[in-house]
Parts: structure tokens; C-alpha cells; sequence
């Protein structure tokens, strides 16, 4: 049992630096099982989603050595096409192994990949675009089987009722690869990851034009060469810590994102008068001072309001002063934090894929229970701004998508430690 202790009421000063995407260097990694040469990938963060995805990539028979901290080196001189089921329960983004096999060896059994408790996770329109390229795809048990030796170019519409999807978009621009002639694929999410995802693959001779739009076109059967790339900063572990600096009103600076990565959320920040800022340079800045106000938002996709901060602007705006809507446009019952915060005494109503907040509160210590990635994160916020004590348990959720997230906080003065 991993338990995080916490003694709140410090403000946050200095410099901190965030790591490489997870979100975008999981599928790049799994993409490397599109050619037969070497790949090698800078800034990837030391994640325990990362070493899950190493892991896959070996029991498939892919070489997979680190260089030093944050590279790694691939090389799929072979791989089998079948995903052993353990691992696909654990980690979400192990369901671009799909489009990675197909593009790879034109055929893949594949488990059923898990949910969790952000909400259901279908895969429906990943399917969708399977098929649509011509790829076979029938559902045994807890499997996938799909026969992908007959693929074709197509238009396809991977858009669904909540808008667009992040892999699905990439396990469709990896099958389409392998299609001969040129796919269209409208519809597709434009997140800062899935471009840079496209960066990978173009890096790797893919053509891929309409880049960061909704509208892609790949062209297939091509075959694609050893590359060497480094991944973009990760946007989310940046916004945390732009909250923890404003949680606990304190000056932080922020270093390792790329300029306007983080825009949707610092318009939404500035909206409820944080002062932050990013500089043609990329760093961002944190002053904290006044009071902050009261904002409703709606996440959606890119470039709306980023569904991965949520949970940590929620606990922010337990601190701001006034009534807030939060709506979850993406994944509607993504609040499994709310009780826990309300254990420290957070006023938060959770109504069907809403929460309204008020504030401000002031929250003291408890014993709190992670049960995801980013609830972990707005655990931690709250902690370092309540009174007293807290413990999180299970903080191992921390893991799957921050490095070393506890010392960074403590090199900017937190007194935070994993007991
Ligand atoms: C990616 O998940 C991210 N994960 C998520 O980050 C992120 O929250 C999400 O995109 C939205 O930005 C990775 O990239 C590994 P989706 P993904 O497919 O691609 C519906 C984190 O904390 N949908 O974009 O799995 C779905 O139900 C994680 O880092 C379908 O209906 O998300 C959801 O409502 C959490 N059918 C919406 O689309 C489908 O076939 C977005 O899902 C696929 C998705």
C-alpha cells in the first residue's frame, strides 16, 4: 500500500520542471512497431505506464533498451501479433497496440482493453476505422481478432456523440499506413499529442498532411524507416503544477512545454483571475495574489478545456471565492474525487456529469483515497493547502502519469512525502 502524507499550508516557490508527454510517447512507442529498423525517442518520462508499455513491446519480442533516464531505444526487428490479456486491463493507451500490429503484420489478437473508473472506455469508433480500411474485426470472448492482409484506402468519420477521440485517432492513422493510396480521416482529435504523434511518424517517413486539423490525409504503403525524436513537454503535469502554485499562493515557474500547449487551460485560469503567463520561450509563470474568483466550465476536446485538469481545478477552485459549475463534457462521471474532498471538507454537489463548488473553504487534513490518475493529483493539491495532516492511500496512481511528482513538489518547498 503506497501512502502519500502531506502537511499542508506551505506556499509553493521556485522552479520546476516537467517531463516528457505521457499521452503522446505511449503511442510513439507502440508505433515503433512499424518498421523493422531502429527507433530512438527522447523526453520520455519515467512513468509506470511507460514500463507497462515497455513490457508489452517485449513479451511481442521488440528490443527495448533505455538511454539513460529519458531515451529509449526500439528495435521490432520481429513481433508477434498477439497482446497478452494482463496487460491490456492495466493501461489504456496499450489499445494502440491495434493499429500498431495492423500496420505492423497486418493482422493482431488483442484483449478487450479495460476501463477504469473515469467512466466506460468503448472503443466503437476505433472499430469504425478498422473496418472501414477493410480490416476484418470480430469481437471472441475477451478478444479482438482482426485480419488486416487486405486493407484498403478509405474516408473515414471517426467522430462520435462526445466528439472526437484521442487513440482511436491514432490507431486509425497507423492502419491507414498500411492501407495503399490515400486515407481520409475526418473527424480526428487535434490534441497537441496526436500531432506530435503524426511528428513520430512523419519523422519515420510517414506522409501525413493536415496536421493539427480535423481532417487528416495519410498516405498508405509507404514503408516507414528508423527515426530518432524527441517527445513534447506533458501539458497536464504542467497545469498541476500551475495549480499548485495558485492552491497554496505561492510564485512558481514552469519549464520543459512548449509555447500554447496549455492555452485552453490558462484562458480558463484567467477567467477566474489567476495570474499566469507563458513566454515565447515556453516557461510559465505563477504569481499568485488576490483572491481568485469563480468560473464555469465545460471540458471537451482540444481545444476546449482539458478534461485531465479538471479534477485539479476543482480543488483549486475550492479556494476561490464564489459558486462554480464544472461540467464533464468528456468522461461525465469523472468525479470520484469530489467525496474525498469533501472528507477535508469541500463543498462540492455532484450531480450527473456536473459539480458545483463553492468556495472559498477552508480544508483541513484526512485520510484520503486515490482512485485514479488525475483524482490522485487533486488529492495532493488539496493536501498542500489544507491544515494538518493528509494521507492519500494508494497514491501508486500518482505513478501511471507523474515522475517523482512528491520531490518536485518538495524542491519548491512542500512538505511532502511518500511513507
Ligand atoms: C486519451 O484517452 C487520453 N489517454 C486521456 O488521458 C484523455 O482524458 C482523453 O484522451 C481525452 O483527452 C491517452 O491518450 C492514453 P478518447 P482516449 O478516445 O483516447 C468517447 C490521462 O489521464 N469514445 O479521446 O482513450 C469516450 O467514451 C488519460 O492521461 C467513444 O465513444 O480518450 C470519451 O467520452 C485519461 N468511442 C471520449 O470519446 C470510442 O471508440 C474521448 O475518449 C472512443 C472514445
Amino acid at each position: 500500500m503506497e501512502i502519500t502524507r502531506i502537511v499542508g499550508g506551505r506556499r509553493l516557490c521556485g522552479d520546476v520542471v516537467v517531463g516528457g508527454s505521457k499521452n503522446a510517447c505511449l503511442p510513439m512507442l507502440a508505433a515503433s512497431l512499424l518498421t523493422c529498423e531502429e527507433c530512438v525517442i527522447h523526453n520520455v518520462p519515467a512513468l509506470s505506464d511507460v514500463v507497462t508499455m515497455i513490457a508489452i513491446l517485449r513479451e511481442l519480442g521488440v528490443s527495448v533498451n533505455r538511454i539513460g533516464e529519458h531515451s529509449v531505444k526500439i528495435h521490432a526487428r520481429n513481433a508477434s501479433f498477439v497482446v497478452p490479456e494482463i496487460y491490456m486491463q492495466k493501461m489504456r493507451a496499450s489499445v494502440c497496440l491495434m493499429g500498431a500490429l495492423i500496420g505492423r503484420t497486418g493482422k493482431a489478437i488483442v484483449p478487450i482493453p479495460g476501463g477504469c473508473v473515469i467512466g466506460c472506455r468503448p472503443i466503437d469508433l476505433h472499430i469504425k476505422g478498422f473496418r472501414a480500411l477493410g480490416c476484418r474485426t470480430v469481437r471472441r470472448r475477451d478478444f479482438f481478432v482482426m485480419d488486416g492482409s487486405r486493407l484498403h484506402a478509405e474516408k473515414i468519420t471517426l467522430s462520435g456523440e462526445r466528439g472526437s477521440t484521442v487513440t482511436g485517432t491514432i490507431n486509425v492513422i497507423m492502419a491507414a499506413i498500411k492501407a495503399p493510396g490515400e486515407s481520409v480521416i475526418e473527424g480526428a482529435a487535434v490534441e497537441p499529442e496526436v500531432s506530435d504523434f503524426c511528428g513520430y511518424l512523419s519523422a519515420m517517413g510517414a506522409k501525413i498532411s493536415g496536421v493539427g486539423t480535423s481532417t487528416l490525409k495519410v498516405t498508405g504503403g509507404i514503408a516507414l524507416h528508423g527515426c530518432e525524436y524527441t517527445v513534447i513537454g506533458d501539458r497536464i503535469e504542467a497545469g498541476t503544477f500551475v495549480c499548485a502554485g495558485l492552491i497554496t499562493g505561492g510564485d512558481v515557474r514552469i519549464f520543459g512545454l512548449e509555447r500554447g500547449l496549455l492555452d485552453p487551460f490558462l484562458v480558463g485560469l484567467r477567467r477566474i483571475g489567476a495570474r499566469v503567463s507563458q513566454d515565447d520561450d515556453g516557461k510559465i509563470t505563477v504569481q499568485s495574489g488576490g483572491q481568485l474568483s469563480y468560473a464555469d466550465i465545460v471540458t471537451g476536446p482540444h481545444p476546449g478545456f482539458p478534461t485531465d485538469l479538471q479534477a485539479q481545478f476543482c480543488a483549486l477552485q475550492t479556494q476561490s471565492c464564489g459558486e462554480s459549475t464544472i461540467v464533464e463534457g468528456v468522461y461525465p462521471s469523472r468525479f470520484m474525487y469530489a467525496a474525498e474532498l469533501g472528507k477535508m471538507g469541500a463543498a462540492i454537489r455532484v450531480e450527473n456529469a456536473s459539480a458545483r463548488v463553492s468556495g472559498p473553504c477552508a480544508l483541513r487534513g484526512a485520510c484520503l483515497r486515490a482512485t485514479d490518475l488525475r483524482s490522485s493529483a487533486a488529492l495532493y493539491l488539496a493536501g498542500l493547502c489544507a491544515s494538518g495532516e493528509t494521507f492519500v492511500y494508494d497514491a501508486h496512481h500518482i505513478d501511471r502519469g507523474y515522475e517523482n511528482l512528491e520531490m518536485k513538489l518538495r524542491a519548491i518547498g512542500a512538505n511532502i512525502r511518500r511513507v
